[in-house]
């Protein structure tokens, strides 16, 4: 623990006098500040015409931040000028959502690892051992939960004006596809990624939850700041292939939760190897990458998913793996890893 208060970190940025001849924080260009034992996650707002000035002006003050006494570190990031959206309260982060217990996100480097696949089999695990679930599918730029779950439309709203969310059994689940039309493709800027996902977030009618697990998009865009700097999130999961490409990458999302405070529950390997008919496995992606770094970074291991046919078949039949093939061993896996995520929130 440190003794950095939000004044002391307010009172030095106050001191950072731009060109405009105002202080930093008169100059409306600080999105938000996070901060937690002696590190500091700060975003400005920046455009076209301004993104050189405001890097300079994010590294005087990553300077003036970290000369802070007992300043671990600190870290400032560039997020989109929204324009006609208000900058206030759009940009507070939430506290709590009403009704749900625990909020994790399926997160990657790479993409295409299996994140959307691991969440909705996740969930089913979870639901299958009594646990209220709901999914959020936030990958802005691939939506795949609707498809994988059979579900299309567009959502309809409630009289307390709140999105009725879709249904998987008894799984609640929103998701960006179903705002989207199927065949526009939509310019993300920063703000409106923030608000799309805010809003799926804190306007659905999610009821009683006991978890929300929400499917990111791969990378470290706009979406991961949303959801990690705004979100009450209690941890994220980390899913990545033996690979080494793709675990450099895990290491870099690793690399971001942990700058924002962000808890990371484990890392979930996946395609790890095929079950081959006598029972061997071959290591078509490498062998034991994930487990190795898990190691090295000291951050669980939950489990290693098996790549299995099945599960992309009963994907794209718009049914997960977990309920299409009840009597799969590699079923239990994900029964086995739901628990030990259950474990490491309790
Ligand atoms: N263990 C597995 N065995 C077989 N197929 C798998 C497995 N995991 C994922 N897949 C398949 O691989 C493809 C990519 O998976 P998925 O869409 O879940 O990845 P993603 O990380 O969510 O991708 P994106 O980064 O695009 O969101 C899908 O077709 C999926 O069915
Ligand atoms: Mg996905």
């Amino acid at each position: 623990m440190t003794n950095i208060t939000k004044e002391i970190i307010e009172n030095k940025l106050g001191k950072i006098i731009l060109d405009n001849k105002k202080s930093l924080p008169e100059s409306n260009i600080i999105e938000g500040i996070s901060h937690k034992d002696g590190h500091v996650q700060i975003s400005l707002y920046a455009n076209k015409e301004n993104e050189e000035e405001i890097e300079k002006i994010s590294k005087i003050v990553e300077k003036e931040l970290i000369s802070i006494p007992g300043m671990l570190s600190v870290t400032a990031v560039l997020t989109n000028e929204p324009s006609n959206e208000k900058k206030s309260s759009k940009m507070q982060p939430v506290n709590k959502i009403e009704g749900i217990k625990n909020i994790i996100a399926i997160a990657s480097g790479k993409g295409g690892v299996g994140k959307s696949t691991i969440s909705i089999n996740i969930a089913s695990a979870f639901s299958s051992i009594g646990k209220k679930v709901g999914i959020l599918d936030a990958d802005i730029h691939g939506p795949s939960v609707p498809h994988m779950l059979g579900l299309k439309g567009k959502p309809e709203v409630n009289n307390k004006k709140k999105i009725i969310p879709f249904e998987f059994g008894d799984m609640k689940v929103m998701s960006i596809g179903f705002l989207l039309n199927d065949d526009q493709p939509v310019v993300w800027r920063g703000p409106m990624v923030h608000s799309a996902i805010k809003q799926m977030a804190t306007d659905t009618d999610w009821g009683e939850l006991d978890i929300l697990i929400i499917d990111m998009p791969p990378g470290t865009g706009d979406a991961q700041i949303t959801v990690s700097q705004h979100l009450p999130l209690d941890g994220a999961i980390i899913v990545s292939t033996p690979q080494p490409v793709a675990l450099n990458d895990a290491i870099k999302a690793i690399g971001m939760f942990k700058k924002v405070n962000i808890d990371i529950i484990g890392i979930i390997e996946n395609m790890s190897y095929l079950l081959l008919g006598d029972g061997t496995k071959e290591n078509i992606f490498g062998e034991n990458g994930a487990k190795e770094m898990s190691k090295r970074l000291n951050i669980k291991f939950i489990n290693e998913i098996p790549l299995d046919k099945k599960i992309r078949e009963s994907s794209d039949n718009g049914i997960p793996f977990v309920i299409a093939c009840p009597e799969s061993p590699t079923k239990d896996i994900f029964i086995s890893s739901a628990k030990a995520i259950e474990k490491i929130l309790n």
